[in-house]
């Protein structure tokens, strides 16, 4: 991919600090960046630390000494591949839906042909005002980006909707902006992750080691290659990618139960979710005390969803995954089988650098016709994306 050039527009706000760390993030990921101050900004953070950042000159004037020959605004705006305004206030987004360009930053957003988001970030009750919602609305309605304040308690003292998103999230949804290959576009991908938990009693589980890493990151490259994704998840400490339908489960069988609700309307199905085999027949409605005995835990089997997946599929396309310590191919080729899947990406779990919560994987995909490929070691972001081009290659 080329290198990636975003223009981050800073308006006055106390959470104009915030875009500190999101030109710092978007720097990590070799993105260049050019940022336009307006005045009220410069009042809340010195542009001297956007520019050690960025590593680029801040704009802030309207007619300030131009820093090279190009006409300023119209240079920004078209080398722009994406153009943020974060934190952006009540003023801006009121100048942007009326069509007002009276400073550097309103004149180059509306000179830009690049896609726009806006992350607004303002009092709570400014931020409900229906002229302010109206505004909001029409700029969607022209094509432009909004990523939703959160709640909580505001500067000014108040608690409800208004902080800036968080820098993660808006990074995150940058990616998604930015990634040219939309080729799930219209197609709805359903992906599970995590492990799931069987309860004992009110403080004890049986569960396993996953993470949700290899999970989450299928269901971010699906998000931006256009997918519309929904994410089922058992309990991980990942933050859940923006912009997906994220389902939070506890055990094997709410994971069950929410598969199925959208299985019907789904077009590719991916579950890489480690869900359990066995659940304990009873779950104890106070903690087992010990004693000077062993403990006999009865466990009785959970339904194999997957198995169930590939019983009812009709028109979807079923990937499976396959997490063994041994004997791969054949465990793997076998589940590919019994499960009527489509495609099995199978990892040993005993390998160094793969498996549970590494940030790593190595995965052999599995394919009907008897066909395999081994993948070399790679994040679990990398292999996301070739999982899913596979994935696209199946003929059926
Ligand atoms: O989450 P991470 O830390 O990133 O780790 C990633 C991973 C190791 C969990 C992942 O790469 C992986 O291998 N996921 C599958 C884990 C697993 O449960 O494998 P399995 O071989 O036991 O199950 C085979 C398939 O059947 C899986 O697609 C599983 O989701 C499914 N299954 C299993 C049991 C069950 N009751 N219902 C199911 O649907």
């Amino acid at each position: 991919m080329n290198k990636k050039t975003v223009i981050l527009g800073v308006t006055g706000g106390i959470a104009a600090y915030k875009s500190l760390d999101i030109v710092s993030r978007l720097r990590k990921k070799d993105i260049n960046v050019h940022v336009i101050m307006t005045e009220s900004a410069t009042k809340f953070v010195a542009p001297l630390s956007f520019q050690a950042l960025s590593q680029n000159y801040v704009v802030t004037e309207m007619f300030g000494e131009p820093k090279s020959f190009d006409i300023e605004h119209i240079s920004l705006a078209e080398k722009a591949d994406l153009f943020v305004i974060a934190p952006a206030s009540a003023n801006i987004i009121g100048k942007l839906a009326n069509g007002i360009a009276d400073d550097m930053l309103s004149t180059t957003v509306m000179a830009t042909k690049a896609p726009v988001l806006l992350a607004p970030a303002m009092n709570t009750n400014m931020y409900s005002n229906p002229i302010l919602q109206r505004n909001i609305e029409a700029l969607k309605s022209y094509g432009y980006f909004f990523l939703d304040p959160d709640e909580g308690r505001l500067a000014c003292g108040t608690t409800g909707k208004g902080k800036l998103a968080d820098t993660e999230n808006i990074v995150d949804f940058i990616d998604m902006l930015l990634y040219e290959k939309k080729d799930l576009i219209n197609k709805k991908v359903l992906v599970t992750a995590g492990p799931t938990r069987e309860d004992i009693d009110p403080v004890r589980y049986i569960s396993n080691r996953s993470s949700g890493k290899m999970g989450y990151a299928i269901a971010r490259a699906a998000r931006n290659r256009g997918a519309e994704v929904t994410l089922i998840s058992g309990p991980s400490n990942l933050k859940p990618p923006v912009g997906v339908n994220f389902i939070k489960i506890y055990s094997g069988s709410d994971m069950y139960n929410e598969v199925m609700k959208y299985y019907d309307s789904t077009d590719i199905v991916i579950k890489s979710a480690a869900v359990a085999d066995y659940r304990p027949e009873t779950i104890e409605t106070s903690k087992i005390k010990k004693n000077n005995e062993g403990l006999n835990l009865k466990l009785v089997k959970n339904q194999d969803i997957l198995y169930e997946l590939g019983r009812l599929k009709k028109s979807q396309l079923l990937i499976g995954f396959a997490a063994e310590t041994n004997n791969l191919d054949e465990y793997a080729s076998n589940k590919l089988k019994n499960k009527n899947l489509d495609m099995l990406v199978a990892n040993d779990v005993t390998m160094e650098k793969s498996g549970f919560d590494s940030d790593t994987n190595t995965v052999k995909i599995f394919f009907r016709n008897g066909e395999m490929v081994q993948l070399p070691n790679m994040t679990k972001e990398e292999a996301a994306y070739i999982i899913l081009d596979y994935a696209l290659k199946i003929k059926r």
